[in-house]
């Protein structure tokens, strides 16, 4: 996109000061997160797509977490919510010495594209008559949002808010989407000439087409195409919405780029996860944040993986959890059922059933056996355990750490572990075998004798 050669130089304003009442939540609303990524991240990702010369987040009272994911950019407080027409107010001492187009935009509608935000930077510069552009965008059911009133040269004359709008006007299916293109002079002296003269006592942004009109510049409207890109946030039901919208897109570009996912609804993704060509996803997977999968990986139905990045070649699941902090090889294999935290797992070890590695530093071709596990907490630390190169660990194994086993050991089935194993060695901790020989028939024998007693009593 072109824009810095065909367009005048651009600020972007996010409206974001909602405390989102209708959320019912202690957050800002526009810290909700899609795909793990708060929806005001998304929003200021694809204004920066747009170069815009200043960045502006306006925001409520007492939102420092909101301000963080905001930084670097500018944030300002609207210190008491007068609708937004006020908010955009709040945001001119950081416009000032600014000149060219404002474009403002609601955080609490994410996912807007940058070609639609362009088209509408595009409708400003149209026409000198043109003071204001909007966007629009059409709906088979409009409830709740303000409608475009225009003329039969389709300029809009008005937006009518729900609340305020007659009968006929709520059947417009033409509504506003709430982001508007400006240029900063005009935006300065209109915003003076709002009133909260409406049926909310608000000021409204959606006041400006007419004020615009009755100092001789004309409104027009660009149309955004896809409906769910204008979609808003204003209940937690909106936001399953946003989210199944965000999910469709992020499974579409993985599978674009080589993924196979053999039912692709019921895998989640994040907004980072980084999947390489080449793998097979089944179904019911969750991919949380920090994840990263190599090529000719088979994550098998119901793991659960978060900051955690996979070799080449490897095999997870069914059934497996991997925690933060774990780094595994490449052909390794993972089956069910197992759990590995901040661990690093060497190519080609199989920790095949019902394991727990914990804070674990795993050599090359270990063999980690159905139930053995890292002893990794002592009820106040957490600590290490290094297993070398082609180490045997048995199945059922305690490995109670701070614990280190040398290259090509063996742990003999059922032992629990407490001191260092050295190099190609076995370590065994369990009593010897011991057979009685005829004991269990003589039991058995003895029991029944004890059962009938009892019965003939
Ligand atoms: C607004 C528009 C409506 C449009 C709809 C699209 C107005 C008056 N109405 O209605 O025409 O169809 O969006 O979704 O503009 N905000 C502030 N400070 C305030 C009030 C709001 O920063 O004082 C921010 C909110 O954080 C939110 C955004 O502005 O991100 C929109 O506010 P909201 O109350 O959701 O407006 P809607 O009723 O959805
Ligand atoms: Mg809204």
């Amino acid at each position: 996109m072109s824009r810095q050669r065909t367009l005048p130089s651009l600020a972007i304003v996010i409206l974001a000061a909602g405390k989102g009442t209708r959320m019912k939540s202690p957050l800002p609303k526009v810290m909700h997160k899609l795909a793990g990524k708060p929806m005001i991240n998304w929003l200021i990702e694809t204004a920066q797509t747009l170069s815009p010369e200043r960045l502006i987040v306006v925001t409520g009272p007492d939102m420092p977490d909101l301000e963080r994911a905001c930084a670097p950019h500018t944030t300002i407080t609207q210190h008491q919510q007068l609708g937004t027409g006020d908010a955009l107010k709040a945001a001119l001492p950081a416009l000032e010495g600014f000149k060219g187009n404002v474009l403002t935009l609601l955080g609490d509608a994410p996912l807007i594209s940058a070609q639609t935000l362009f088209n509408l930077l595009q409708v400003k510069e149209s026409n000198h008559h043109v003071g204001l552009s909007v966007l629009g965008v059409q709906l088979q059911n409009p409830t709740g949002y303000g409608r475009l009133i225009t003329n039969s040269r389709h300029e809009v004359i008005r937006i009518a808010e729900e609340k305020d709008a007659s009968d006929k006007e709520r059947d417009i299916n033409i509504v506003n989407t709430g982001a508007f293109c400006i240029e900063t002079a005009r935006l300065t002296k209109w915003l003076d000439k709002l009133d909260s003269d409406n049926a909310q006592g608000e000021y409204y942004l959606t006041d400006l087409p007419q004020i615009a009109a009755q100092e001789g510049a004309t409104t027009r409207y660009a149309l955004a195409h896809n409906p769910t890109e204008v979609m808003g946030c204003n209940t937690r039901a909106d936001l399953a919405l946003l989210e199944s919208e965000v999910q469709k897109m992020l499974r579409h570009e993985h599978m674009q780029n080589g993924v196979t996912m053999i039912a692709p609804d019921t895998v989640t993704l994040s907004f980072d996860t980084r999947i390489d060509a080449n793998t097979v996803i089944e179904p019911n997977v969750f991919f949380g944040p920090g994840v990263s999968i190599g090529s000719g990986c088979l994550i098998r139905s119901f793991c659960y993986l978060e900051q955690a990045s996979v070799g080449n070649d490897t095999n997870i699941g069914p059934f497996a959890h991997i925690r933060p902090g774990s780094d595994i090889g490449e052909q390794v294999r993972i089956g069910n059922f197992v759990e590995i935290k901040k661990s690093t797992i060497g190519a080609r070890s199989k920790i095949s059933h019902l394991s727990y590695v914990g804070d674990c530093e795993m050599g090359e071709d270990v063999n980690f056996s159905a139930g053995a596990i890292t002893v990794n907490y002592d009820g106040f630390q957490k600590h290490k355990t290094t297993i070398g190169n082609g180490v045997m660990i048995g199945s059922n194994v305690n490995l109670v750490a701070p614990l280190s086993i040398d290259n090509g050991a063996f742990i003999a089935a059922g032992s629990t572990i407490t001191e260092n194993v050295p190099a190609d060695s076995l370590s065994i901790t369990r009593d010897a075998n011991k057979i009685r020989e005829g004991w269990a028939s003589e039991y058995r024998k003895k029991k029944k004798q004890l059962l009938q007693k009892l019965k003939g009593e």
